[in-house]
C-alpha cells in the first residue's frame, strides 16, 4: 500500500479483512496503517525504494493511492520491471494530471461537461491546469472574485482553465477498472467547503457520505454508461487504457449531469465512506483490475449508510498546526465508529498532528441519520485541540426523504 493518507488507511483496512491476504506492507504508511501493516520509511514517489521493497517481500500487488506518484510515472516504472500494481500509468493518469487534457478527452468521448469560457467573467470558475491537492479551484460570482482567482491561479504554476459555474447536486462515482471492464462502487458526496454551509476556502474535503439519497442505483448504471465508460474505450484508443480507480466528480444540474474533474485515483474523503459498506472480495477485485481480469467480480454495497467527518488541524488549509496532541482515538473506536489516520504521526509513543487532515471519522447505521449520530458522537470523544470540522456533514441528506 503506498501512501500516508486517510483513504491509504482505508483501503488498508478493507484489504486487511480479506482472507487471501497474507502480509501488508505500506510505504510509508501512517500510524493508523501501522496497526494492519509494516510500514517502511519509504516514500510514495521514491520508486528505487518501493522496487526494493517488492523483491525483498516478493509483493504480489501494489497499490498505488495517491495521485501525484500515479501522474509521475510511478505504476510505469514498477510494471516495467514485472511487478502488477494496481493504478494508472502516466499517460492515463494525465486525466487527471492535466484538467485541459481532461476536457480534450471528455470532448472526443462526448460526455458532457461545463462550457469552457474564453475569459474569467464572473459567474465562473477558474481552475489552475496542473494538481494542486484540491485546492486551485475558485469559484466566482462576482467579477472582483474572478480576477482575484485569475491572478492566484495563474501564480500556481502554468495555465488557466476558466468554465462555466454549474449549480445542482454533487456526486463522487467511482469505477474500479482494468482498462477494459468497468465496475462501479457507490456513489458519495463529498464536503469540499472548510466550514459549515459551504463556506470558507475549497479543501481535500472535510467529509463525506454515501449513498447520496437524490441518486437510484439505476441511475448510478446510467451515469457509468454516460460518463466513465466512453471516457475509457477512449483513452484505451489513445493506447493509454487506464488501470486503477477512475474518479468523476460531477454537477446533476437541471439540464442533466456535467463532469467536473477526472481524479486517477480513489478520492478522499469519500472512500472513508463509502469502503466500509462494500460487500465482497476487495483484495481480489483490486488485483483482478491490475491482472487485466475484472470481468465478473462483484462489489456491491450492503444496506447501511456510513458518515465520515473529517478532523483537520487548526491552521488548516493555509497553515496546519503539527505536534498537537490527539487523544481519545481509542474510546471513539470503542463506541462503534472507525476511525481513519491521515496527518497523524506518534511522537514519544503519543499521537500528535502531522499535517492538515488528521483524522476521519465514520458512522455506520441503517439511515444517514443513524450513520451521523454515530460518527459525531465518536467525535465527542477525541480530545483535539483547536481541531476543525464541520458539523454538518450528510444533514441535508437527512433532511431530503429517500
Ligand atoms: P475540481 O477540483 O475541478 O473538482 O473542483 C473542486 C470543486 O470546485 C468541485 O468539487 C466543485 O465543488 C467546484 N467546482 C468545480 N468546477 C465547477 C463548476 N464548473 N461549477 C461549479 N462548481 C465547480
Ligand atoms: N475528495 C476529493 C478528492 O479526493 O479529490
Amino acid at each position: 500500500m503506498v501512501g500516508s493518507g486517510g483513504r491509504e488507511h482505508a483501503l488498508a483496512w478493507k484489504v486487511a479483512q480479506s482472507e487471501a491476504l497474507d502480509e501488508l506492507h505500506a510505504a510509508p504508511g501512517n500510524p493508523g496503517i501501522a496497526e494492519l501493516a509494516s510500514c517502511h520509511p519509504i516514500r510514495a514517489d521514491d520508486v528505487e525504494g518501493l522496487l526494493g521493497l517488492c523483491r525483498q517481500y516478493e509483493l504480489d500487488l501494489v497499490v498505488v493511492g495517491p495521485e501525484a506518484p500515479l501522474v509521475a510515472g510511478v505504476a510505469d516504472r514498477l510494471r516495467a520491471t514485472g511487478v502488477t500494481v494496481f493504478g494508472p500509468g502516466a499517460a492515463a493518469a494525465r486525466i487527471e494530471g492535466s484538467k485541459s487534457f481532461a476536457k480534450e478527452v471528455l470532448h472526443a468521448a462526448g460526455v458532457p461537461t461545463a462550457l469552457e469560457l474564453g475569459e474569467a467573467r464572473a459567474p465562473c470558475v477558474v481552475k489552475a491546469d496542473g494538481l494542486a491537492g484540491g485546492k486551485g479551484v475558485f469559484v466566482c460570482r462576482t467579477q472582483e472574485e474572478a480576477d482575484l482567482a485569475l491572478e492566484q491561479a495563474l501564480a500556481l504554476g502554468d495555465a488557466v482553465v476558466v468554465e462555466e459555474l454549474l449549480e445542482g447536486e454533487e456526486v463522487s462515482l467511482f469505477v474500479l477498472t482494468d482498462g477494459v471492464t468497468a465496475l462501479p462502487l457507490a456513489p458519495a458526496q463529498d464536503f469540499k467547503r472548510l466550514r459549515d454551509d459551504d463556506e470558507g476556502p475549497i479543501t481535500g474535503g472535510m467529509g463525506s457520505y454515501s449513498p447520496p439519497p437524490f441518486l437510484a442505483p439505476h441511475e448510478v448504471d446510467e451515469l457509468v454508461d454516460l460518463v466513465h465508460r466512453p471516457v475509457l474505450a477512449e483513452l484505451a484508443a489513445r493506447g493509454a487504457p487506464f488501470v486503477g480507480l477512475l474518479y468523476a466528480g460531477m454537477m446533476l444540474t437541471e439540464d442533466g449531469p456535467r463532469v467536473l474533474e477526472f481524479n486517477c485515483r480513489f478520492g478522499d474523503p469519500e472512500t472513508q465512506a463509502i469502503l466500509p459498506r462494500l460487500t465482497g472480495d476487495f483484495l481480489g477485485a483490486l488485483a483482478r483490475a491490475a491482472e487485466g481480469a475484472l470481468g465478473g467480480a462483484d462489489l456491491s454495497a450492503g444496506p447501511e449508510a456510513a458518515v465520515s467527518v473529517v478532523l483537520a488541524a487548526e491552521g488548516y488549509p493555509e497553515a496546519p498546526q503539527v505536534g498537537l496532541p490527539i487523544r481519545g482515538v481509542r474510546e471513539a473506536e470503542e463506541s462503534g465508529a472507525i476511525v481513519f489516520h491521515a496527518g497523524t504521526a506518534l511522537r514519544n509513543g503519543e499521537l500528535v498532528s502531522a499535517g492538515g487532515r488528521a483524522l476521519g471519522v465514520t458512522g455506520l447505521g441503517s439511515s444517514i441519520a443513524e450513520a451521523r449520530d454515530k460518527a459525531y458522537a465518536a467525535i465527542e470523544l477525541i480530545d483535539f485541540p483547536g481541531a476543525q470540522y464541520r458539523r454538518d456533514v450528510a444533514l441535508r441528506a437527512v433532511r431530503v426523504p429517500s
